[in-house]
């Protein structure tokens, strides 16, 4: 459908890749499940396996459900191509596995989500692959730190949780001086508010367990990049060394979440805006971290990167730990779990739930504090979220 190529953002999230005049009429994609497609001959098959065929062969590698979804998602991030995967994690170790060897190096950003960072320190870090940590909004001690071993520069913008951010286009150029790979943890932003391709960067992984799915019911993940990167990502990473493959079944729900992507990010946005600025008023509260509010850090890298500002928060409170506890405890609305990008309204505790894969020392070290609380600000009414985070300050302060 390249006569699509030219359409806006929610145009392709909704048709892009797909033509219901050649699949029978059906209006919404069919879900194929065959874990195996046959070959007419054995010739055609063995051509399949050598990359000679395009043809589909096994879910694993490629399946017409998973092709869609991918040509779409990497239409919505401006890429070439892409490859779909069962979780986040999935997708960020497929893309990683195949870019390194040993006596390699990683440079990654200080914060990054729990998980990501014990893959690195416990992974791919245990296996001659050198792994280091720098603040990446530093370009300074970016520059310092990348060799001609660095073969990726990782980071998140917004980082999880701390929501510190990193500008893509800046360490693109850095990153191309020592020719290592640019990888951007793009699950908080979405290709909605954000294109780090577009930016310089080389890969854009998602868990798409969050904002694209957004009805917190697939886990699922993604990498989009050019085509010479994403052929071993899947044939390599994927196939080889993770098998974490999408089902169909999760492609399908994930088509369906990205159909109302642009306005669900657009209310996410809007209510937590209003969260933002309410916090950053109320006397229990010391710090908001909230790229919109003009006294956030990097706001002007905000507002020059960004479309607009997200649905996540970070904060702490004036009470410290335990007030955080109490107000966690009090809320109504707003459910305590991990995860984000849902309908619902969620607030974690990183230091005790998603970040606890660091030490007390690897979070201090790493910008993670324990007084952290991180809202993932959900679609329901804007006075009712309010409502409930007025009345929960209220009751940690007694
Ligand atoms: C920024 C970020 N990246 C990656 C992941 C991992 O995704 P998944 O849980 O789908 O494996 C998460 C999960 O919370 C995340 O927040």
């Amino acid at each position: 459908m390249s006569k699509l190529k030219a359409k806006g953002f929610a145009t392709r999230a909704i048709h892009h890749g797909y033509d219901p005049l050649n699949n029978q009429g059906a209006l919404i994609p069919p879900i194929y499940l065959s874990a195996t497609f046959a070959f007419p001959t054995v010739e055609y098959g063995a051509q399949c396996f050598s990359g000679e065929e395009k043809g589909h062969f096994y879910t694993r590698i490629s399946n017409p459900t998973l092709q869609l979804l991918e040509a779409r998602m990497a239409s919505l991030e401006g890429g070439e191509a892409a490859v779909a995967f069962s979780s986040g994690m999935g997708a960020i170790t497929s893309t990683i596995w195949p870019l390194v060897r040993p006596g390699d190096e990683i440079l990654a950003d200080k914060t990054l989500y729990g998980c990501t960072f014990a893959f690195l320190e416990h992974g791919v870090g245990q296996f001659g692959v050198r792994v280091r940590y720098v603040d990446m909004s530093d370009l300074d001690a970016v520059a310092a730190a990348l060799t001609p071993q660095t073969k990726i520069a990782y980071f998140e913008s917004p980082a999880n949780p701390s929501m510190s951010l990193v500008d893509i286009a800046a360490i693109a150029q850095l990153a191309r001086r020592v020719g290592a790979k640019v990888v951007v943890d793009n699950t908080y932003c979405t290709p909605y508010l954000q294109r780090p391709l577009e930016l310089g960067a080389d890969i854009v992984v998602h868990s798409a367990t969050k904002y694209l799915s957004g009805h917190g019911d697939i886990t699922a993940g993604i990498a989009i990049s050019s085509r010479e990167i994403i052929d071993p990502i899947r044939l390599k990473g994927l196939k080889d060394m993770t098998g974490a493959v999408m089902s169909p079944q999760d492609a399908f729900l994930l088509l369906r979440g990205l159909k109302t992507l642009a306005i669900r990010m657009e209310r996410h946005c809007d209510s937590a805006a209003e969260l933002a600025a309410m916090l950053d008023e109320h006397p229990a509260v010391s710090k908001v971290y909230f790229p919109g509010l003009p006294s956030f850090a990097q706001h002007e890298l905000a507002t020059r990167q960004m479309r607009r500002y997200g649905g996540m928060i970070a904060f702490e409170l004036t009470q410290g730990v335990q007030a955080g506890r109490r107000f966690m405890n009090a809320l109504t609305l707003f459910a305590r779990a991990v995860s984000l990008g849902d309908c619902e309204s969620l607030a974690q505790h990183p230091a005790t739930m998603t970040h606890s894969t660091y030490t007390p020392q690897e979070r201090a070290a790493h910008g993670i504090s324990d007084g952290l609380v991180r809202l993932s600000v959900g679609l329901e009414d804007c006075a009712d979220l309010i409502q409930d985070i007025g009345q929960a300050l209220e009751r940690c302060s007694l």
